[in-house]
């Protein structure tokens, strides 16, 4: 009874009203908080546009100081995550383990569940930025076997994950300037989306009222999907099948009969060049220079090239996404393909909990219910076990 709209995968419905990311599919255009991700990916740094689309403007001075303090202050985790972490089995995804242990956090935590007191809010966001890379690079430490590295908060953001990842001795560790400064583009191009479909997730659970830690363990179960967050680990598992150019159009013709999909190609809201491949594309080259080139590279180019010119393609609009290249890169910094959604997550985190906030703070903002069209069977009559068997 009643009527509703039939759109699975709500592909003509506006769930919110955001003034978070604009983007304009058709034109290639993405923008947080109305500046232009070139400018942003070039300019700015990762922890400044997370606290642009948290505050929702740039921040002043002594703004920034404060809240790269907050940050670095909160990197490190209460003694018992460890323990929580150190009870995953050993070859399990780095994946389900920070959805697990962010989604514990809430437990260290009661008072996030005050989601009306603004002051709360922000520790927790805070809290939240903060302890991302910790959780991931512990993950990440655990499924090699190594032990867990604590946070040098001498470090910036970036460079203080690839610390408590890559670190090997008593030594300081300090990583390539260059790598950080890639690293840190990359967490910039992932940091928000719109309402794709784990920011979607997020705003759905978080709806309920319920604690921000929860609301965002939702958001990184549906990072994990194979057509989310999942697509570049695919990619990179797709151009090593491949394996020499000369098979290329063999795997062409493979898609094109509908045996499989070309990963990292196509988008939801992208109809052109998703604007944030092409960055990731000049980001290669700051990075090879420093690793040697990735000879999956020379694949993937000539893979685009090909796919870019052929009708299937066009008539579909379908080009590469940020997964396409996104993966080449985190292989050469040397993680295993399951830490490239980890990476993902860690730069989405910033947007999750903008979007967060702002749906809180919407005063029409209801429990997330979609209606359905019932296709059952109505009012039939019921015979106990008994009489059936
Ligand atoms: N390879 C081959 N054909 C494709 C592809 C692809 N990658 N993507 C879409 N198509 C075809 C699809 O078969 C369909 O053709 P037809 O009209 O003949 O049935 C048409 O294009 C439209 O596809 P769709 O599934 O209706 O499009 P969608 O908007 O629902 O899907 C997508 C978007 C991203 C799930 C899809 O393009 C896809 O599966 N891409 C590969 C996975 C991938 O790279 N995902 C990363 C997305 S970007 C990062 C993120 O947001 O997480």
């Amino acid at each position: 009874p009643g009527l509703a709209t039939y759109d699975p995968g709500f592909t003509n419905t506006a769930s919110c009203r955001s003034s978070v990311t604009y983007i304009d599919g058709e034109k290639g255009i993405l923008e947080y908080r109305g500046y232009p991700i070139e400018q942003l990916a070039e300019q700015s740094s990762f922890l400044e546009v997370a606290y642009l689309l948290v505050n929702g403007t740039l921040p002043s001075k002594t703004e920034y100081e404060q809240w790269v303090h907050d940050v670095t202050y909160h990197t490190f985790v209460h003694e018992n995550v460890k323990s929580f972490m150190q009870g995953f089995r050993y070859d399990g995804h780095p994946m389900g383990m920070l959805e697990a242990s962010v989604g514990a956090l809430s437990t260290f935590y009661p008072e996030s569940a005050n989601i009306s007191d603004p002051d709360n809010r922000y520790i927790q966001i805070v809290r939240m930025i903060a302890k991302m890379p910790t959780l991931g690079a512990w993950a990440f430490r655990h499924g090699q076997g190594k032990p867990y590295v604590y946070p040098d908060n001498d470090l910036s953001y970036t460079a203080n994950f690839l610390s408590m990842l890559f670190k090997m001795s008593e030594q300081k560790y300090e990583p390539d300037e260059r790598l950080v400064n890639a690293l840190d583009v990359l967490l910039i191009l992932h940091a928000d989306h719109e309402q794709n479909c784990s920011t979607n997730a997020v705003r759905s659970v978080g709806s309920s009222q319920v604690d921000p830690y929860s609301a965002v363990a939702a958001g990184i179960g549906a990072l994990y999907g194979p057509l989310h967050g999942g697509a570049n680990e695919a990619v990179l598992r797709m151009l090593r099948r491949i394996g020499s150019k000369e098979e290329i159009p063999d795997f062409i013709k493979g898609v094109k009969d509908g045996n499989e999909r070309l990963m990292g190609f196509g988008h939801r809201v992208y109809k052109n060049y998703d604007p944030r491949a092409k960055i990731i594309k000049k980001a290669c080259d700051d990075v090879f220079e420093v690793t040697g080139v990735n000879p999956l590279l020379e694949i993937a180019q000539e893979l685009e090239k090909i796919a870019l010119e052929d009708e299937y393609f066009i008539k579909r609009k379908l080009y590469p996404n940020v997964d396409f290249y996104s993966g080449l890169i985190y292989e050469a910094f040397q993680f295993p393909p399951e830490m490239f959604t980890v990476l993902f997550a860690i730069g989405r985190t910033p947007g999750w909990l903008a979007q967060w906030l702002e749906m809180v703070q919407d005063k029409d903002q209801k429990i997330a219910r979609p209606k359905q069209i019932y296709t059952g069977d109505r009012g039939l009559e019921f015979t106990p076990a008994s009489q059936r068997w």
